[in-house]
């Protein structure tokens, strides 16, 4: 049995994300271009991107559109179905102009995780104080 309970696992999941966005709006902070948020689930970090990034323009992907009421994306922006097909829809849209994508598809595997990161991605320095496995961050070199 894991020393954790799934309480703490998730709660320090959250953590990470919290810390780890935190980082990445500081980092995008004088690069412009479109943000990007895989998995809109309940809409939850959706709100928090688009509270944080207000000028940005936010492209939304999930098979389904399950947001609260209050988390829903301008519709032209959320592209509903798999992820397989949807995202390489856009490509000739964002291919090179997206400065942040937060991957949150609910897996918890981080070769997974790796290959949603795409080739030539470099892991940077995790923010201080975070537990290692929680949330992964990735960067494609300058
Ligand atoms: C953990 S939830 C996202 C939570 C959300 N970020 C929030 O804050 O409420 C994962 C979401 O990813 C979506 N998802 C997982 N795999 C997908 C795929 N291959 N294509 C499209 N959506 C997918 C699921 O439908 C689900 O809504």
């Amino acid at each position: 049995m894991s020393t954790l309970s799934r309480l703490e696992k998730t709660l320090f999941r959250l953590q990470a994300q919290h810390a780890c966005l935190a980082h990445a709006f500081a980092a995008i902070a004088s690069r412009p271009g479109p943000v990007v948020e895989l998995g809109l689930g309940l809409g939850r970090t959706f709100d928090h991107l688009r509270r944080h990034l207000p000028e940005r323009e936010i492209h939304v992907f999930d098979r389904v559109n399950g947001a609260y009421e209050d988390c829903q994306p301008d519709p032209a922006l959320l592209h509903l179905g798999e992820i397989e097909e949807t995202v390489p829809a856009l490509a000739g849209r964002l291919a090179g102009r997206v400065v942040l994508a937060n991957a949150d598809l609910g897996s918890h595997d981080r070769d997974c995780n790796r290959q949603l990161a795409l080739e030539g991605f470099e892991e940077p320095p995790r923010p201080a104080g975070l537990r290692e496995g929680c949330y992964y961050l990735y960067r494609r070199p300058a």
